[in-house]
């Protein structure tokens, strides 16, 4: 398979008579150029000629940012996508579609750059939080759910990152290898199934390499995405990911982000004009373009009703079919987390917690007081407020004793100072005086924030500025001796009264837009404080030192960089809480630098010392539950030792609330593991992210996630599918048909019985497997599942759909079936399939 391409046709269903056509045969070629290139950074260009508005795209997949990456115009940060997958729940993932449309929708967003579908190939990947799972048939099938909910309200979904983006390492530059097969049946079949059945209106062309051409060039983006699928969209590039002119305009690639400058401009109205660029590709482009805006509601006369104020062309839309999405029930943060969250061991019945029986509980570990409700990089929201999970067991268990140890520090960043400590200097209220300062020190732009983490991303800053100074009155909560940090590229000092106090000065390389953007370097220094006794804090960070990076993007950050006087005093003091508890519960997590966008994981051990810390309040009270805040798998060595483990990934903004609903038993833990969870690094099939010589090669095949520890002979700590719930089931029949033809779906049925005392949820999983298979297969695959909530000694026949393609390999160009004997197997999770039956494929 070739996968570069310099030639250009006519991709599938191209309107040539359609109202695009003759809008498009309106414009000059200039004026087509131009709005293949954003008009700014989020923004994409408008068209006042033929009625055309800007239109705004938005990062989530999360919740949606919007176009300022500000704690003044907070919002609403849900789960990660490896919770959301761990729902297994394409209802639920409409749900949650619908919610982010009405967060779209409120900020004027009308392109949502999501679901994020690359696969987990590796657990060291950077983004595994933001990415559905392992496995190609659950990705695909939430991508669908959700593409169609944010849709159906007229806001594009666009997912991402087309194709084979799956780790962070060298990601501009890295060629992934990859097998036609291999690319088809797992890597593509996610986009596959948004575009085909979810019906996406855009895609996002990844920065990576597929084969030997970088995908903004790549054939991929023409085959099999348009011609064979049929997407009649828009490929929205990665930030700055298209680099060349010709190759990348003569291609499938739409429109070049972000803007106002791109390889494309003027030197691509130029190639047209000498004919090395057909314009026939330009008006390709415009008409798609065209036809998204129509979607979405800016286009005069286009598709939808419900058109978005557009504030630089006021264009006006006509009438259409779009839902308004109706504002997200109160709690929904709240229901999302339990819904996703996944309950790994539940010894003795050890949870849920009757409130009545908890009069005293030890809470310990850094991340009960500051925990991540979401992984780092470009899906950063900024929510209105978290509520942290001490805060959320204290409100649920007003009655009791609720002591928090820290136990072990593990923050590798500054952790925000809290707006009621600071005083802004200009306004007395809380907050940070915010100035850009030219090279005379004169200001030319200030603002007034309200947080110690400012990015900004997309944001214009003024040309002139030099120096940016941050400054703030901070009235310490509490006393003595206090590291405080500031994280960034370039020089930046932190004064303290007056004095310097920390200073770095950090060069990264200009290239990365990620690293040094979403996980600057953090530098540290000592100083005393006292508690109440207010200090000026003054940072000051030169601007023409940076790094400029891809965009010319700034962050900076500065605030505690927590420490124990006495690590292992620390640990003593934890468990000695917990002797004297009721009940303990330990929260461990990663930190900001392990699970971001911009870098791979170093290792999947939890940072410092919280192995340690939990087997110390372990040893010290029988009833410890351990809470996992991580977006991808770690390592739990003293799983078997503790009475519980909920796993909680990147929870959103009421982590506290959640998890009080959780261990109280007001919710059921619903979710059941979107990836496999290993219990030893080395256990791990595939595990590098690194590209030797430029190239990082899928040399696995088939085999990633669970199919590839299943080949191995290998037991991780919990395999792909597991969670428990709080009540128990029987599965006790399945029925499928004996012979089915090749291109049928066929439906299973499995006779699911709730034999606890309570109403629960269960994921009825089914598999394949092919016996004797002439092919190289994976020991067995998923093939549908479905979701079930059954009161109490309840009993239903749960249907479970297998699409056709479950049954069908990429034989080099085409589906084919190997006609004969495969195996269903039905149960509850990968390694727990209590129910076969043959199926003859004919
Ligand atoms: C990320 C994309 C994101 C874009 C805009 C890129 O660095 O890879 O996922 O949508 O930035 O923030």
């Amino acid at each position: 398979m070739t996968q570069s391409s310099t030639d250009v046709r006519q991709p599938a269903g191209e309107p040539d008579d359609s109202r695009e056509a003759r809008l498009v045969a309106a414009l000059s070629l200039e004026q087509k150029v131009r709005l293949l290139t954003g008009g700014s950074f989020w923004r994409t260009a408008a068209e006042p000629a033929v009625g055309l508005g800007s239109m705004l795209l938005s990062d989530g997949p999360s919740g949606v940012r919007g176009e300022f990456w500000d704690e003044r115009e907070p919002s609403l940060n849900l789960p990660s996508a490896t919770s959301l997958a761990a729902t297994w729940d394409l209802g639920f993932a409409d749900h949650y579609g619908v919610v982010l449309a009405h967060e779209a929708r409120t900020r004027g967003v009308h392109l949502l750059l999501g679901p994020t579908i690359n696969l987990h190939r590796s657990p060291l990947g950077g983004r595994h939080f933001e990415c559905f799972s392992e496995d190609p048939a659950l990705s695909g099938a939430l991508a669908v759910g959700f593409v169609r909910a944010v849709q159906r309200h007229g806001i594009a979904a666009v997912p991402k990152h087309y194709v084979a983006n799956d780790a962070e390492t060298d990601r501009y530059t890295v060629d992934v290898r990859v097998d036609e097969r291999t690319l088809r049946e797992l890597y593509l079949a996610p986009f596959e199934a948004a575009v085909t059945e979810g019906g996406a209106w855009g895609v996002m062309s990844a920065y990576n390499g597929v084969n030997g051409a970088t995908m903004t060039e790549n054939d991929l983006l023409h085959s099999p995405l348009d011609d064979e699928w049929g997407f009649d969209g828009v490929i929205v590039s990665d930030w700055t990911a298209v680099q060349s002119t010709e190759a990348s305009a003569r291609g499938r690639q739409d429109l070049a982000m972000p803007g106002p400058h791109s390889p494309w401009g003027e030197k691509l109205v130029a190639a047209v004009r000498e004919g090395r660029v057909p314009e026939a590709a330009i008006d390709a482009k415009v008409a798609r373009l065209l036809r998204l805006a129509a979607r979405v509601g800016a286009l005069a006369g286009g598709d939808t009703e419900t058109a978005h104020g557009d504030t630089e062309t006021g264009a006006v839309t006509g009438a259409g079919r779009a839902l308004v999405p109706p504002p997200p029930p109160a709690d929904f943060a709240r229901e999302a987390a339990a819904a996703g969250a996944v309950l790994l061991r539940n010894h003795g019945n050890e949870l849920p917690w009757n409130a009545r029986d908890i009069g005293s509980l030890a809470v310990s570990g850094q991340a009960a007081v500051t925990p991540r409700t979401q992984g780092g990089g470009s899906a950063t929201v900024v929510p209105p407020h978290v509520v942290t999970p001490l805060d959320g067991l204290r409100a649920a268990l007003p009655d009791a004793r609720v002591v928090h140890d820290m136990g072990t520090v593990i923050s590798d960043a500054p952790v925000p100072l809290p707006s009621h400590t600071l005083t802004n200097p200009a306004t007395g209220g809380p907050g940070v005086r915010t100035r850009f300062l030219d090279a005379e020190g004169r200001e030319v732009f200030a603002e007034d924030r309200l947080a110690t983490d400012l990015v900004w991303f997309g944001t214009s800053r003024p040309a002139s500025a030099h120096t940016l100074e941050l400054t703030t009155r901070y009235r310490p909560e509490h006393g003595g001796p206090t590291r405080l940090a500031i994280a960034s590229v370039g020089r930046t000092t932190l004064y303290v009264d007056g004095e310097p106090v920390v200073e770095a000065d950090f060069s990264l390389g200009g290239s990365e837009l990620g690293a040094g953007l979403f996980v600057p370097p953090t530098a540290s220094g000592g100083t005393t404080l006292e508690a109440g006794r207010e200090v000026e804090l003054r940072v000051v960070h030169d601007l023409t030192s940076r790094d400029a990076g891809r965009t010319g993007s700034v962050s900076l950050a500065f605030g505690l960089l927590p420490e124990l006087a006495d690590a292992e005093a620390a640990i003593a003091r934890a468990a000695e809480t917990a002797r004297g508890a009721d009940a303990a519960v330990v929260v461990v997590g990663t930190t900001t630098r392990a699970e971001t966008e911009g870098r791979d994981r170093e290792t999947l051990a939890l940072p410092g010392r919280q192995d340690d810390l939990v087997r110390a309040v372990a040893a010290a009270n029988p009833r410890t539950v351990v809470v996992v805040n991580a977006g991808g798998p770690v390592l739990m060595p003293w799983r078997d030792d503790v009475a519980a483990v909920l796993l909680t990934w990147f929870p959103g903004q009421d982590f506290g609330g959640a998890l009080a609903d959780l261990l109280l038993g007001v919710r059921e833990p619903g979710g059941r593991l979107p990836t496999t969870w290993p219990a030893e690094q080395a256990d791990v099939p595939v595990l590098d992210t690194r590209p030797t010589d430029g190239r990082l090669d899928y040399a696995e095949g088939l085999h990633i996630g669970y199919r590839a520890w299943l080949r191995a002979g290998r037991t991780p700590a919990y395999a792909f599918g597991h969670g428990l719930g709080y009540t128990t089931w029987r599965l006790d029949e399945l029925t499928l048909p004996d012979g089915i033809g090749a291109g049928e779906d066929v439906t299973a049925t499995v006779r699911v019985t709730n034999t606890g005392p309570r109403a629960g949820k269960q994921v009825v999983q089914l598999y394949l497997s092919r016996p004797d298979s002439a092919l190289d297969r994976p020991a067995r695959w998923l093939a549908g599942f479905a979701p079930v909530h059954l009161g109490p000694g309840a009993t239903a026949e749960v249907a479970v759909r297998i699409p056709a393609r479950a049954f069908a390999h990429w034989d080099g160009s085409g589906w084919s079936h190997e006609p004969g004997a495969f195996t269903a197997h039905a149960g509850t999770a990968s390694d727990a399939l209590p129910l076969s039956r043959e199926v003859h494929l004919s």
